[in-house]
């Protein structure tokens, strides 16, 4: 399939492409370099060892989209594009809503026109909430506690709403965990603006000394060592679950939703481990107050992708951490 990646020089869609190429597929990337650097496309390259498509254009800018499905005759599209921090997401409520829910209309409406029926949206495990049990299933009932989480779960809706309008849509939401890792050449990783939100980035710059210490947000949650708990996955196996993902939507109608999650969790005291081991690099650390809306820990039922798109994790915490350093090395090279 020829497969528009929106977001494609970010994190996630620059894995996702080299994935998606390396099984046949011709990929197209779409990004406005909002979070991602022009440099990613050559680097991308270099793994692929062939030259690929990019356009710097906005999600936002339909007339743009429709010019793009048409010009490069694309049969799918993976829309990775828009704003992932949580925390912003409440002081920035106006411009999440506006590219992650417009700039997902916008590019509905574009598919429309071009005639392009089949997408995957990168959704996301916040859709859920507070838990009502775990491990969360796709059954698990959505109630996100942030803007952002009420973004990807409009985003959803109105996606549902659009395969039920017409048989042709084939549609599947992938609802992430917690990626991390990198690509095992060290050439892409995830390479966030400013001060990371996440805590594998935090790591990896204490690791290197660009960050202090790590905080630790409570130590006293009830699991195995008090500190919080996530399902982590490596960036490799959630591309790959793109590519199942797509392979089987483009055989399927309807819109789907899947949680992609390793289906167990780590804490935050198991990964620095890890990453001590992995970098060989001791990470100071410091205990500070439980952060709001954390939840003490959360993890994925992935049993419907396994079922379903044949796809499961592979790639284990030492995998996510070897690969994270050989990133954050090779970048301040
Ligand atoms: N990384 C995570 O922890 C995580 C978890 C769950 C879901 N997701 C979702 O996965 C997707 C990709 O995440 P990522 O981690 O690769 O983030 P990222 O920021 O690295 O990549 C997103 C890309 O989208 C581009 N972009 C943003 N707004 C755009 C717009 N209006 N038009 C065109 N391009 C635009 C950015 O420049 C960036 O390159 C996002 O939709 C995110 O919400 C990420």
């Amino acid at each position: 399939m020829r497969i528009l990646l929106t977001g494609g020089t970010g994190y996630i869609g620059s894995h996702t492409a080299i994935t998606l190429s390396s099984a046949g597929h011709e990929v197209v990337l779409l990004d406005n370099l909002c979070n991602s650097q022009i440099d990613v496309v050559a680097r991308i390259e270099k793994i692929l060892g062939k030259k690929i498509v990019f356009y710097q254009a906005d999600v936002r800018d339909t007339d743009a989209l429709i010019a793009i499905l048409q010009t490069e005759k694309i049969d799918a599209v993976i829309h990775l594009a828009g704003l992932k921090a949580v925390g912003e997401s409440w002081q920035k409520p106006i411009d999440y809503y506006a590219c992650n829910v417009g700039g997902s209309i916008s590019l509905a409406s574009a598919m429309k026109v071009a005639g392009v029926r089949i997408l995957v949206f990168s959704s996301s495990a916040t859709v859920y909430g507070d838990p009502k049990y775990l491990p969360y299933d796709e059954e698990h009932p959505t109630s996100p506690t942030n803007p952002y989480g009420r973004n990807k779960l409009q985003v959803e809706q109105l996606l549902h709403d659009l395969a039920n309008s017409s048989d042709e849509w084939c549609i599947t939401c992938l609802r992430y965990f917690n990626p991390v890792g990198a690509h095992e050449s060290g050439l892409i990783g995830e390479n966030p603006n400013g001060i990371p939100n996440n805590l594998m980035p935090v790591v990896a710059q204490v690791a290197t000394g660009r960050l202090p210490l790590l905080n630790i947000y409570g130590n006293d949650y009830e699991t195995i060592d008090g500190t919080g708990m996530r399902d982590y996955i490596h960036v490799m196996d959630l591309a790959e679950g793109h590519l199942t993902a797509i392979e089987w939507i483009a055989k399927n109608n309807g819109c789907h939703y899947f949680n992609l999650g390793s289906g167990t969790s780590h804490s935050v005291l198991e990964l620095v481990s890890e990453f001590e081991k992995a970098s060989g690099k001791t990470i100071p650390r410091k205990v500070i107050s439980r952060r709001e809306g954390d939840l003490p820990n959360y993890y994925a039922q992935a049993d419907k992708a396994l079922r379903l798109l044949h796809w499961k994790t592979s790639r284990n915490l030492s995998d996510m951490c070897e690969s994270t350093w050989r990133w954050e090395q090779q970048r301040l090279a």
